[in-house]
C-alpha cells in the first residue's frame, strides 16, 4: 500500500509502522472503495429514476408494480455478502491485534495526568517515551492512577483505553526502526492534549545498547521482592505451602479455588484486587485475614509486587515445586529471584540471599 503523502508534513495517512498496519489499512480502503460504490450507485440511481420517471402530465397515474422476488433476493443477498465479509475480516484481524503471541515481551505501563510512566521487567523505567526492538511482539500492561486515558500509536494502528483500578493489554510488532507519535485518545483533563509521547523502535543492536544503559533499581521482580518483605507479605505468606496465606509459588497463570465462588484465573487483574481488596475473593481453605493495602502503595508499587509474583515459579505448564517444598532445579523464571523457603527476614537483599 503506498503512503499518501503531497508533502512530509501534509499526510493524510499515517506511516504503516507495525506488523498489522498493513492489512489494516487494506481493510480500511476496502470499507471505503465499497461503501463509496454503494453510495455512487445509489445516488446515480436516485437521479437517474428522478428522470426517467417524472410525473408527465398533471392527472397521471403510474402503473401499480407489485414485487419481483429475484430482484428482492438479488438487493438482500448481495449486501449481505458484502456485510458479513466485511464482518468476517474484521474479526479476523481484530483477533489478531488482540491476541498477543506467546512470546511477547511484557512492559508495563501507567498513565496519570498527564504523562506516560513506563517500566520494563529489567527495571528501566522512562517517561512519555517506550524503547521496543524492531521485529518482536511487545505487550503493554497497562493501568491508570487517576482519569480513563488511551494509549494510541498512530503508526503502529493501536488503540487502547486504559483504565484506573484494572489492567488493559495491547500488543504490536514495530516493522521499522524510527520514532513513532504516542498520544493519549481519550479527553483526561486540561492537560490531554499534552499527553504525547515517543515510541522508538530500535534494532536489535541498538536496543540491546540501551538496555544496557541502565536500570538503576534492579528488575521489577527484585523491587518487588524487597516490597514483599518490607510490606510483611513474606510474615504470612510462607513459602513452605504451611503459613496462615496462600503460598504464591506458581500462581500466576493458574486457576484458584475461591470460596463460595467459581474458580478465578490468576491473572494481573487478580493479584492487583488480592492486593488492594483481599476480601474480595478468598482462597479456599484459607481464612479472611488479610488486610488492605489500598493506598499504601502506589500503582507502580502493585506493578513491582506483580511481576515478582510473575516470576516465583514456573511458567504455566512448567513444573511445579515438589510437595516437600524443596526447589526443582529449573525453579523461577527469573534469574536471582525467590529461591522459595519460609522467610519473614525484612533486610533480603535481592538475589543474594
Ligand atoms: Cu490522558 Cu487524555
Amino acid at each position: 500500500m503506498p503512503e499518501l503523502s503531497l508533502h512530509p508534513n501534509i499526510r493524510f495517512f499515517p506511516n504503516a509502522a507495525s506488523s498489522v498496519a498493513a492489512e489494516y489499512n487494506w481493510l480500511f480502503w476496502a470499507l471505503v472503495v465499497v461503501c463509496g460504490a454503494v453510495t455512487l450507485a445509489i445516488a446515480c440511481f436516485v437521479v437517474y429514476a428522478a428522470i426517467r420517471y417524472r410525473r408527465r402530465t398533471e392527472d397521471e397515474l403510474p402503473p401499480q408494480i407489485e414485487g419481483h422476488f429475484g430482484l428482492e433476493m438479488l438487493w438482500t443477498g448481495i449486501p449481505l455478502f458484502l456485510f458479513m465479509g466485511m464482518f468476517a475480516w474484521g474479526a479476523v484481524l481484530y483477533f489478531d491485534i488482540e491476541r498477543p503471541p506467546r512470546n511477547a515481551t511484557q512492559v508495563y505501563v501507567i498513565a496519570k495526568q498527564w504523562i506516560w510512566k513506563v517500566q520494563y521487567l529489567d527495571g528501566q523505567r522512562e517517561i512519555d517515551a517506550l524503547h521496543v526492538p524492531v521485529g518482536e511482539p511487545i505487550q503493554l500492561v497497562m493501568t491508570s492512577q487517576d482519569a480513563i486515558h488511551s494509549f494510541f500509536v498512530p503508526d503502529f494502528r493501536i488503540k487502547q483505553d486504559v483504565l484506573p483500578g484494572r489492567y488493559t493489554t495491547i500488543w504490536f510488532q514495530a516493522e521499522k526502526p524510527g520514532k513513532y507519535h504516542l498520544f493519549c485518545a481519550e479527553y483526561c483533563g486540561t492537560k490531554h492534549s499534552g499527553m504525547i509521547g515517543w515510541v522508538y523502535a530500535l534494532d536489535r543492536q541498538d536496543y540491546q545498547a540501551w538496555l544496557s544503559q541502565g536500570a538503576a533499581e534492579g528488575s521489577l521482580a527484585s523491587t518487588g521482592e524487597k516490597l514483599f518483605h518490607q510490606f510483611g507479605c513474606a510474615n504470612c505468606h510462607h513459602f513452605d505451602g504451611h503459613g496462615p496465606c496462600p503460598d504464591l509459588r506458581g500462581l500466576y497463570g493458574r486457576q484458584v479455588m475461591i470460596t463460595k465462588a467459581p474458580p478465578v484465573y490468576a491473572d494481573e487483574d487478580y493479584i492487583r484486587e488480592s492486593i488492594v481488596d483481599p476480601k474480595a475473593k478468598i482462597v479456599l481453605g484459607f481464612a479472611d485475614i488479610m488486610p488492605t493495602f489500598k493506598g499504601q502503595l502506589t500503582e507502580e508499587q502493585i506493578v513491582d509486587l506483580i511481576a515478582y509474583v510473575k516470576a516465583l515459579g514456573p511458567a504455566p505448564g512448567e513444573r511445579l515445586p515438589t510437595s516437600s517444598g524443596s526447589t526443582p532445579q529449573e525453579y523461577g523464571t527469573t534469574p536471582g529471584i525467590g529461591e522459595p523457603g519460609a522467610s519473614g527476614n525484612a533486610q533480603t537483599e535481592p538475589g543474594i540471599r
